[in-house]
């Protein structure tokens, strides 16, 4: 299986890509890190322990992370209810997380693994800047970073910015050129997978605790989050759809392009400058000489494909 650390502020999709990473054969979720975003990060770290006691998985490592962005004060997504996941009233975990912050938890499993870790980001990139400029030998052991964040096209936190980068531009701007293959699942691919309301009908439904998490959880994502307008108990997969592509890779088609942040403050901050321009696709510069990230970004999705690898997975 594919080692991945999933770097998450979980949140209801994060915990449909907890559920989906812990239950799928072919990942070996080896480690968890928490980050402010969706919700607090204390919330965030109590919500990921509940969710991976859920699904099974009680003993995957857990740490605290950053509780703000590098520069900007905390600003929480409302959109995941009052605790972050969708006021499902979850119980509390029975443990608590690990006794060393994200930063030092990423670096011990990612050089520790004995094969090159995927990361996958899920939330604002802070802990992953933090341990990229205080770390940076970690690279070596880093086979590529599958982050959910950043658009195309349209924005959600803003008219053109995706949340995850939004919340933490100087962050994304850090992960973006980080020297290591970097794969860009965003609000394009990401609002198109979801769930028909039967199939999340039927996940409710189940005995297996894991399974109905799921479908709560799904229950949770209504239209303007993923789901088909008019389509009332469909449920977008958000953030799972990252750890779909990194399950199965074939279903996502990329195209290595440049990405650049926008970092000045006004209305385009956190807005990921994607460059479809046809012209050379390699080494691009700037006008001022520098070089700008490539990136494969996330251009089409096979629907279907990852829809049934989901329930497939999640209902084992
Ligand atoms: C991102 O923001 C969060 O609310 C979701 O969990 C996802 O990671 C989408 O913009
Ligand atoms: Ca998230």
């Amino acid at each position: 299986p594919v080692p991945v650390i999933i770097d998450c502020d979980t949140g209801v999709d994060d915990a449909l890509a907890l559920l989906f990473a812990v239950r799928h054969p072919g990942l070996d979720l080896r480690a968890v890190t928490c980050v402010a975003g969706n919700t607090d990060v204390d919330g965030v770290v109590r919500n990921t322990l509940t969710v991976l006691e859920r699904a099974g998985a009680p003993a995957v490592p857990v740490a605290r992370g950053a509780g703000r962005p590098l520069i900007e004060p905390a600003r929480r997504a409302p959109v995941h209810g009052a605790d972050g996941m969708g006021d499902l009233g979850l119980p509390a975990p029975a443990r608590g997380p690990a006794d060393v912050d994200a930063v030092t938890l990423l670096r011990r499993e990612i050089l520790a693994c004995p094969r090159p870790v995927t990361l996958i980001p899920t939330a604002p990139l802070t802990n992953i800047a933090l341990l990229l400029r205080t770390h940076p030998e970690v690279t070596r052991n880093i086979e590529r970073i599958v982050f959910m964040g950043g658009a195309v096209t349209t924005g959600n936190a803003t008219p053109v910015a995706e949340f995850n980068v939004w919340h933490d531009p100087e962050a994304a701007a850090v992960l973006l050129t980080a020297g290591v293959p970097i794969t860009m699942y965003g609000l394009d691919v990401f609002r198109r997978v979801v769930v028909p309301g039967a199939e999340v009908r039927r996940l409710r439904a189940s005995d297996e605790p894991g399974t109905r998490l799921a479908g709560e959880l799904l229950a949770c994502r209504p239209a303007r989050q993923g789901g088909e307008p008019g389509a009332e108990d469909a449920g977008g997969l958000g953030d799972a759809g990252a750890v779909c592509a990194v399950a199965d890779p074939a279903g996502l088609t990329t195209r290595l392009l440049p990405v650049e942040v926008c970092l000045a403050p006004g209305p385009a901050r956190g807005q990921t400058v994607v460059d479809l321009r046809p012209g050379p696709g390699e080494a691009e510069f700037h006008d001022d000489g520098s070089e700008r990230a490539l990136v494969n970004v996330a251009l089409d999705v096979d629907v279907d494909r990852y829809v049934r690898l989901y329930l497939e997975t999640v209902e084992r």
